[in-house]
């Protein structure tokens, strides 16, 4: 979503905070703008709708010299991406110059209110009512962050707001309800930002803002305060991630990265969670009574995380037998959901600030539901605000199409179950066969890795396809769900997903000739089946691209092109591993048609607003 960059200190303010914003590039975006003291004469404001580089424009080569600036790339959500809707924004008397991210749900009824009073606005935005909110109670006399506090108070929705005004030229205020914000802290200076990529050139150490507080910052420090302006201790977490890390490592896209980081993200994932012994290692989860006395599994999760939720359900249910439902979170909120008392509701988020989760998490603990996140971003909110979390370890993923976190999530859900079978002793689980697995999982994604060529040749062929089917059954029905989603998202491709069994009730009617059809088939006991509805496309003139293991050989002659990947014992993980072929299939294809990878059209990284 939205990206937040802030600077008060000793170097040039406009410089830093446009490399933030470049650094926060990935979040998607559609215009740019930065605020700044424009020495004696007030508060400047540059902003254009576009990419970075319009803002660079505008700027132009001769950058003024300012110690404090503020700025911000916008997702549109409340008016188009213009320059006028562009962040930042001056309150009335442009006193106050304001960046937003998130939606304020009651702006109409307050700009409303201040149009009464004779405010006279210039754009269509939620954030130009809160810069007039905050500019009507600072000009009351009280400091910025006082005003900042006052106004939060009356507005109601998800946001993070900065804001600094000319008259206190040497602060600015950060406010959190919701959307991330993460402080920076300098030696000498002092830095805001939405995400750390952006602050990790400046620094290491960075404070998570929490939900409904007010960081006042300014070159010597940072006072942290409740909406009542009680000064709040906040820990300081040192980030231990390279830049390379968040840089892309010598490859073209960071979904290439990130793809072929899988070996290393399972080796990560499971890092400290199986012992010498072969048990895995959750204590911290839950109390073994906890685990005893779950009756039902909530899944509760978007989009790649949603599918990560599937193939949790047809583990939990088929190794524990533990009846197990997965739920859109946009959905779970309004659909007054049935919850029994003794289930644990669980939420899968690679960014842990998924608001449609956020929210869902909250519903959750009204009720009182017992919440566990399988999270990949520590200091994220749902991370926080879960009884528990299992970090998924995946490292930070930028690209907005999920691969390693979609990895990353499968895994811990694997830990977990086994973790509960162990719990529960039971005797149908042999949890030493299953870590055995585990442990020889990295070395079979380095293998699956090298169908690379072989799939780029696909995707040459198919990369003026206009339609995609991905078929499988069970747990491989889950797996080339994702596959589906990558391809729709970066190749911007329309595709078909349903279980293989499935499309003679309608999705067949779609089948013309040349249409190419994703077959998941790395189960053996529904590999048969899996092979009558191969033919049934084929006689459509369909092209069936088969994914199944090496230890098979019955589709050799099926498929119009097979691709083996490493076979493994247990039909969850093959199918997990049949995600990288699928994976690099969308990337090559999305690569040679020359589109937009890290930073698909209309999508973004972190979906902050409902
Ligand atoms: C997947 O490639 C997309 N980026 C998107 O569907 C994503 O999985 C979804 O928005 C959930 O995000 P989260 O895991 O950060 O909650």
């Amino acid at each position: 979503m939205c990206g937040i960059a802030g600077y008060v200190g000793p170097r040039n303010a406009i410089e830093v905070v446009y490399d933030q914003l470049k650094r926060l590039e990935y979040r998607g975006y559609d215009s740019a703008g930065i605020a700044f003291l424009n020495g004696g004469s007030g508060i400047k404001i540059v902003k254009k709708a576009g990419k970075l580089t319009e803002l660079g424009k505008a700027l132009g080569d001769d950058v003024p010299e300012a110690h404090i600036a503020i700025a911000h790339s916008r997702w549109a959500t409340h008016g188009g991406p213009t320059d006028e809707n562009a962040h930042p924004h001056f309150d009335q008397f442009e006193d106050i110059a304001l960046i937003h991210n998130g939606i304020i749900e009651n702006y109409l009824e307050l700009r409303t209110e201040l149009a009464k009073d004779g405010h006279v606005f210039h754009s269509e935005t939620d954030t130009e009512v809160a810069a007039h909110i905050i500019g009507r109670e600072f000009s009351r006399g009280v400091p910025l962050e006082e005003a900042v506090r006052v106004a939060v108070g009356k507005m109601r929705g998800a946001f993070a707001f900065v804001a600094f005004s000319r008259q206190e030229a040497t602060k600015f205020v950060a406010a959190r309800n919701f959307s991330p914000l993460i402080v920076g802290l300098g030696d000498g200076e002092n830095m805001v930002a939405s995400d750390v990529p952006a602050l990790l050139p400046y620094t290491r150490d960075v404070i998570y803002l929490e939900d409904d507080r007010v960081a006042t910052i300014t070159t010597s420090g940072v006072t942290i305060q409740d909406l009542d302006g009680n000064v709040m201790e906040t820990p300081v977490n040192h980030v231990d991630w390279d830049l390379s890390a968040a840089e892309k490592g010598g490859h073209e896209h960071f979904m290439i990265k990130e793809i072929m980081e899988q070996p290393e993200v399972v080796r990560g994932c499971l890092a400290g969670r199986i012992d010498e012994g072969g048990k895995v290692r959750l204590e911290q989860v839950f109390s073994d009574q906890v685990w005893h006395g779950i009756d039902r599994v909530n899944i509760i999760s978007c989009g790649t995380a949603y599918h990560a939720g599937l193939m949790g359900k047809y583990l939990f249910e088929k190794m524990l037998r533990l009846p197990t439902d997965v739920f859109f979170s946009s959905e779970f909120r309004y659909s007054d959901p049935l919850l029994s008392p003794d289930s644990l509701a669980v939420f899968i988020s690679q960014s842990g600030e998924t608001i449609d989760s956020l929210a869902a998490l909250r519903l959750c603990k009204q009720r009182r539901i017992r919440t566990l996140g399988i999270i990949n971003v520590v200091g994220s909110a749902i991370s926080r605000e879960c009884d528990r979390t299992v970090f998924t370890q995946a490292g930070p993923e930028i690209s907005v199409a999920s691969t390693k976190a979609y990895t990353a999530q499968c895994l811990v859900l694997k830990l977990l179950a086994l973790y509960i079978a162990q719990v529960r002793e039971m005797p149908g689980v042999r949890v030493d066969e299953h870590v055995a697995e585990l442990r020889s999982l990295a070395g079979k994604f380095e293998s699956a890795l090298q169908v690379s060529a072989q799939v780029k040749t696909l995707a040459e062929k198919f990369i003026d396809a206009k339609l995609a089917f991905f078929l499988g059954r069970n747990a491989d029905a889950h797996a080339t769900r994702e596959g589906a989603l990558k391809f729709k998202e970066i190749c911007y491709i329309p595709t078909q997903e349903c279980p293989a069994g499935e499309m003679k009730h309608g999705p067949l009617a779609l089948i013309e000739k040349g249409t190419l059809a994703v077959f998941g088939a790395t189960d053996p006991d529904i590999r048969e089946k899996v092979g009558s509805n191969i033919r049934e496309i084929q006689a459509r003139g369909g092209f069936a691209w088969v994914i199944t293991t090496d230890n098979d050989d019955s589709l050799d002659t099926v498929g119009d092109l097979v691709t083996k990947i490493p076979s493994t014992n247990d039909p969850y993980l093959s199918a997990l591993l049949s995600v990288i072929p699928m994976q690099l299939f969308s990337y090559h294809l999305a690569n040679l048609k020359g589109l937009e990878i890290d930073q698909p059209r209309n999508l973004a990284k972190s979906v902050t607003v409902e």
